[in-house]
């Protein structure tokens, strides 16, 4: 069975753009192929983080993944750092990866560029995700657009190896859902919505009251000819609104066109609003029965074990090849 695999990064709360970019695409696919998520937690440490918030971050995420609907029985869940291979993998791919090839990645560009005082981590930040994909064979990476520079690095740091030492890797491929290939941000509907880096007015946490959420899309920044019309360039904030409604409430853009031929945004807004802000509600209240259960626990010690056992094989495997063991 092939597997597929995704992560996401605790540096503030699940978004609705994690929500739609990854976590989605994951139960989708939970269906057919042998399905790895985990929370990317070392790659959170590339910035400074307040540990105890960190720590219940962590907890939280893994809880609203099965809150979401990932299913413990279709999935291997299981926390980064809870495995020290992945980091011990990802050095011996850094060596295998040139400076340049690390430093032209976009995020690290951007990153360093707002930063001067970055750490190493950022630039070696595209490698440990390579080491997260390769450890475990993943055939198929769903990610959000802005992912898929970093998945493209842990292909070619696969063939390389696989060249140099003859096949170690799967090759895996990356998988970007059409709808919501990059939700935008509400309030600046050029850029991605972002749980670290964004005006919070522009963000829908998962974690977002029914009153923030339709608050926040009632406000959602929009052009003023009031028409609902896909058209991502002219029209990027209704583009962006009816991208979200696609994929939550499960209607083709076409069919939104349809249903509000003749009204205005104001309508629209309202209908956007309660579609994600039930369809959010639903979620929080299974969330709720989830967080403080003992289940958690017992989910997260099996995939830690499952995890830990395919990497150190792998990591012995890379070993043999290398000449480093006695
Ligand atoms: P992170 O935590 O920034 O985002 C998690 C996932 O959500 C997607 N995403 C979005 N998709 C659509 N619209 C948006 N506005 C939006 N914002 C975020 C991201 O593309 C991503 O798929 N480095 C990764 C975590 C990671 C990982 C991995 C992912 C670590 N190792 C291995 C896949 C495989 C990150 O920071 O994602």
């Amino acid at each position: 069975m092939a597997r597929i695999l995704t992560g996401l990064k605790p540096t503030g709360e699940i978004t609705l753009g994690n929500y739609i970019g990854a976590i989605k695409q994951m139960i989708t696919y939970q269906e057919k192929y042998d399905s790895f998520i985990f929370v990317a937690d070392l790659h959170a440490l590339t910035i400074p983080q307040d540990p105890s918030l960190l720590k219940s971050r962590i907890k939280s995420f893994i809880a609203m993944y099965i809150a979401c609907g990932i299913d413990p029985a279709k999935n291997t869940i299981y926390i980064q750092s809870e495995n020290p291979y992945i980091p011990a993998i990802s050095y011996l791919l850094e060596c295998h990866t040139s400076y340049g090839e690390a430093s032209r990645m976009i995020q690290f560009k951007e990153k360093s560029r707002q930063n001067r005082n970055f750490s190493v981590g950022l630039l070696t930040y595209p490698i440990l995700m390579a080491s997260d994909i390769l450890y475990c064979d993943a055939d198929f990476v769903p990610v959000g657009i802005d992912q898929k520079q970093h998945v493209e690095l842990a292909r070619n740091i696969a063939e390389r190896f696989n060249n140099r030492y003859e096949n170690t890797f799967v090759v895996p491929e990356v998988l970007i859902s059409e709808a919501g290939t990059k939700i935008k941000d509400l309030k600046d509907p050029t850029k991605k919505m972002s749980k670290s880096e964004s005006n919070p007015q522009g963000v829908i946490s998962m974690f977002d009251s029914p009153i923030d959420i339709t608050s926040k899309i009632m406000k959602a920044t929009t052009d003023s000819d009031n028409v609902i019309k896909f058209d991502e360039e002219n029209k990027p904030g209704i583009s962006n609104l009816m991208n979200i409604l696609s994929v939550i409430d499960n209607i083709s853009l076409n069919e939104i066109e349809e249903m509000f031929k003749g009204k205005g945004y104001g309508e629209f807004k309202k209908y956007v609003a309660l579609k994600v802000s039930n369809h959010i509600k639903k979620i929080q209240d299974r969330y709720e029965k989830i967080i403080n259960s003992k289940e958690l626990d017992d989910i997260l010690n099996k995939g830690r074990e499952k995890s830990i056992n395919l990497a150190k094989e792998k990591y012995q495997l890379m070993c043999e090849k290398l000449g480093t063991i006695r």
